[in-house]
């Protein structure tokens, strides 16, 4: 008797999905892409609600669990949360309620911070939301408590990046204010701890070494990927991705230039 071995079983073939509250977790998706291109995708970007930087607790646990249910709708085998806010907030509570994996950003880089060779003094730049909980100084202790952790809010950079005024005088002058204040604090690394503010690179390198800055979706993806193969979950052929936002379709597609060119529109959904 002749026995086939099934490489791709239906469920390998399930989307992995990722969530934001805009473009940034394009900077993640793009990664992830990179390494794992026989996978599907989809993306919501929660465009009519950003910045979740400046949203309560409850705000964000009741859209983060609108969109764990429309991916549960999409039947997916994966949900990244690309995005630091959410992973803050929201992860711990509600990692249990559905049936697939969850991989939030923050949870998964610190260790990788926190065994950063020659870094004694880490910035951590990110939303007022995710600075005020405290995740990242809290995560990078588990691993390294002797790191000094300086965290700062950058209320405006999400918005500039939405808003595509990136090069504009008044945006450079916001950006430049708090490497200033981060300055004072004499990091050996910057993290980037919002997936918007790798989008700021070409200028926040104007005025540090871009080495500073680190990007922690570079670390996120292999840990995904990593995490994926170990599990056994790897599809063998890539056959669509597609791309969601809860408004503005056309500003998502301008905004995300820099890291993802869209084939398409992506279409809108009201949660
Ligand atoms: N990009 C998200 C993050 O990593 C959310 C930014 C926002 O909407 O404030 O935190």
């Amino acid at each position: 008797m002749e026995y086939k071995i099934i490489l791709n079983n239906t469920n390998n073939k399930k989307p992995i999905a990722f969530f934001d509250s805009g473009v940034g977790g394009l900077t993640v998706f793009e990664k992830v892409k990179k390494l794992l291109p026989d996978e599907n995708y989809l993306y919501f970007g929660d465009t009519k609600n950003m910045p979740y930087g400046e949203k309560t607790e409850e705000q964000l646990l009741e859209f983060a669990d609108k969109i764990f249910k429309f991916f549960e709708s999409k039947n997916v085998k994966a949900v990244v949360m690309a995005c630091n806010t959410t992973s803050a907030i929201t992860y711990e509570k509600l990692k249990n309620n559905y049936n697939f994996k969850i991989y939030p950003i923050i949870q998964s880089v610190c260790s990788t911070l926190a065994g950063l060779d020659g870094v004694k003094k880490l910035g951590v730049i990110a939303t007022p939301a995710t600075i005020n909980s405290h995740s990242y100084s809290a995560e990078i202790a588990k691993y390294n408590p002797k790191m000094q952790i300086f965290e700062l809010a950058a209320p405006n950079w999400v918005r500039i990046v939405e808003e595509h005024r990136i090069t504009q005088p008044q945006s450079i002058i916001q950006i430049k204010e708090i490497l200033d204040i981060m300055s004072e604090f004499k990091p050996d690394k910057i993290v980037l701890a919002c997936t918007h503010y790798p989008y700021l690179i070409n200028v926040l390198k104007k005025f540090m070494p871009e080495e500073t800055f680190i990007d922690p979706s570079v670390s996120f993806a292999k840990n995904i990927k990593e995490d994926l193969t170990k599990s056994g979950m790897l599809n063998d052929k890539f056959e669509y991705e597609k791309f969601y936002v809860s408004s503005n379709p056309e500003n998502f597609k301008t905004a995300s230039a820099l890291f993802y060119t869209l084939n398409e529109l992506p279409e809108i959904v009201n949660l």
